[in-house]
């Protein structure tokens, strides 16, 4: 069976099809990949507790798939192509036969330090191809890798390790990132510092050489580690759904949670989604701009590009250095065919200017996606003139940490386009909206919250160590659903138009932040009694933080607290969650019950406290006006 759609009539037909018979079809596809032993049953599922399992019976390894598989017809392509952060840097260039080599030994030397099947790692490493290499040697011998962006602070990072008790954690020594050298083994010593008792081993990359605390209890090389090892490692025999990796993320209560992802149904669905979303045809170079620290670099910078047999590029750098022209002096130096990238790096491209732009042959372009926020119209048509000089499809892919891959987005090329709309359904994704009642809105032309009523092979399966928490977070707001968190617009031809989180959810740049981890941080200084945070409109960011804040004594110098909060921030959870509005309040408006009115927070942060609604009913109507008039003072 060809895998990958090739008109829009044939997507038609796939969709259909995956709706009347989602076995069948999800079996043919299936039966593409290498098992070890096939599947007694496609599918078994209820959302109730939930309990979901894809190909239960089956056995295989997502590394035979990526690495094996392809050692015969393509063991001298480029699998991996590493594009470092200094233009003058060494581009590295790993063949399908190189990476095997390279996953194997690591298998071997991960199973050397004490790594057997089901032990968690962690990773906490830059942009480089070590990174890729070290989470497919996890799947090879049947770890699960836990990957933490490594933005994030030692305190942070420890909560992740514990959470998922890993065995060993991986780093590099440094992180070159633009102009600026972080140590990335010194925020995991301090992490360890404040308490990882589950780990034995920290396995560390020398990515710069820069001078490093050793420890000689627990450090090792990670180039020692391999000194010696065979370069060629059996695969684990992984049940379809056996753990594959776990990945942290925001929701709108507690802490972050560890979503749970298993080796089949994940296989099978991020190999289709990539082949048919991108339709990558052979030989194409493909570049994902994320990083492999949040699920798009999963799913389409490691295992969908590899499990296609794609030529995947691996960029350490960030868009703006040596200046705003990056991406697209890589786009020409390595002839990119398919460009991904977040709409928050186009709206700060375009408003860099231009000419930052221009001078470059973009020729080889045939492709162009977006993800993680909404894109408005004016990036959207400045990415499809300056860059794709309207020639390339945009593929607008709505998905999320819980899916996996992409659910809804245009097929590049097949489906007709609909600028800030996400389009259509993949295959097999049955989305839908309902009210607040739960009641499913029919038709078209209609608002509502998103909701998927059928399981998809790559959804969650479980929140690592605490099942009721997924059950409670996706499964229980509506019967028999799937709820994404996100708000969506069906318009009168079917197609859907993302709005954004429903929830206590902010998208940050793309990022995934949740208001109560950021008040619980700010609640850490030691003059703040309470705080409530809630997102606004921002240019660039596509939404920025906007933090208000009691306190119980005067400030003082109100530039110096406002440091000292999102030092405070930076240190707990990350820079990435620092607020970029603070306001110092007297008291949050309430409800009789004593809860936050974020609706009326969100509005002034908004500039908008001409309609702020009904407020009589609040325990403390009168601090809306301080409030609304305090909103005017404070500079962002
Ligand atoms: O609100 C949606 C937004 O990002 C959320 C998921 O975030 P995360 O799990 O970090 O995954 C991001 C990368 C898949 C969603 O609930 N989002 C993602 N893609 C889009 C989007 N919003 C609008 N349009 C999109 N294309």
């Amino acid at each position: 069976m060809a895998l990958q759609l090739k008109t829009f009539d044939e997507y038609k037909t796939a969709y259909q099809r995956s709706v009347e018979d989602p076995e069948g079809f999800w079996a043919d596809i299936a039966s593409t990949f290498h098992w070890d032993k096939k599947w007694d049953k496609v599918l078994e599922w209820e959302f109730k507790t939930p309990d979901v399992k894809w190909f239960s019976g089956g056995q295989t390894n997502i590394t035979y798939n990526c690495l094996d598989r392809h050692l015969a017809t393509r063991g001298d392509q480029t699998a991996i192509l590493f594009e470092p952060n200094d233009t003058e840097g060494e581009v590295r260039k790993l063949t399908y036969r190189e990476l095997y080599h390279e996953v194997c030994r690591t298998a071997n030397a991960l199973k050397s330090m004490g790594v057997e099947k089901g032990d968690r790692v962690c990773f906490y490493m830059p942009m480089v191809p070590e990174l890729a290499i070290g989470v497919l040697a996890c799947a090879r011998i049947g770890a699960v890798h836990s990957v933490v962006f490594a933005g994030f602070s030692a305190s942070s990072l420890a909560d992740r390790i514990n959470d998922s008790a890993c065995k060993v954690v991986i780093c590099s020594d440094f992180n070159r990132r633009g102009a600026k050298n972080i140590p990335v083994k010194k925020v995991v010593d301090e992490a360890l510092a404040l308490g990882c008792p589950s780990i034995e081993k920290v396995l560390v990359h020398r990515n710069t050489g820069d001078p490093l605390n050793w420890n000689k209890e627990k450090d090792v090389w990670w180039h020692e580690a391999l000194y010696d090892q065979a370069t060629t490692c059996e695969p684990a025999v992984m049940d379809a759904e056996d753990m594959l990796f776990i990945l942290y993320t925001s929701g709108s209560t507690g802490k972050p949670k560890g979503v749970v992802h298993t080796v089949g149904g994940y296989m099978v669905f991020a190999m289709y989604s990539f082949l048919n979303v991108f339709q990558y045809k052979e030989g194409e170079i493909y570049w994902c701009t994320a990083d492999v620290g949040w699920i798009t670099g999963h799913s389409y910078i490691v295992y969908g590009p590899l499990l296609a047999g794609a030529t995947s590029l691996m960029f350490e750098g960030v868009p703006t250095y040596p200046d705003a022209g990056r991406f697209w002096q890589v786009c020409e130096k390595h002839k990119v065919n398919i460009f991904y990238t977040a709409p928050t790096a186009i709206r700060a491209l375009m408003a860099a200017g231009d000419r930052w732009t221009e001078g470059y042959d973009l020729s080889s372009l045939r492709v162009l996606g977006t993800v993680g926020e909404p894109i408005n119209a004016e990036a959207w048509h400045w990415y499809n003139e300056k860059i794709g000089k309207k020639k390339c499809p945009i593929v607008d892919t709505w998905w999320q940490t819980e899916t996996g891959g992409i659910l809804i987005s245009p097929l590049a090329g097949l489906t007709p386009l609909k600028p800030t709309y996400a389009t259509l359904p993949l295959p097999g994704v049955q989305p839908c909206l309902v009210d607040a009642d739960g009641h499913e809105l029919e038709g078209d032309g209609v608002e509502g919250m998103l909701c998927i009523k059928f399981p998809w092979p790559s959804i969650i399966r479980t929140t690592y160590g605490d099942h009721e928490r997924c059950r409670q977070t996706y499964f229980s707001t509506f019967k028999n659903m799937y709820f994404t968190g996100d708000g969506a617009r069906r318009d009168e031809s079917g197609m859907y138009r993302i709005i954004g989180r429903v929830d206590d959810v902010i998208n940050v740049s793309g990022h995934r932040i949740g208001t109560a981890e950021v008040e619980n941080a700010i609640n850490e200084h030691e003059a703040v009694v309470e705080s409530a945070v809630v997102g606004y409109p921002h240019d660039i960011k596509g939404q920025g933080i906007y933090a208000y804040v009691i306190t119980d004594r005067p400030v003082g110098d109100l530039v110096v607290f406002e440091k000292e909060l999102r030092n405070t921030v930076t240190r707990i959870i990350g820079p990435i969650a620092k607020p970029d509005v603070i306001q110092v309040v007297t008291g949050l408006p309430k409800t009789r019950s004593g809860k936050i009115m974020r609706r009326i927070l969100r509005k002034v942060a908004a500039g908008d406290t001409e309609n702020l609604g009904d407020t009589s009913t609040l325990l403390n109507p009168e601090v809306v006006d301080e409030i609304k008039e305090g909103a005017k003072g404070v500079v962002a």
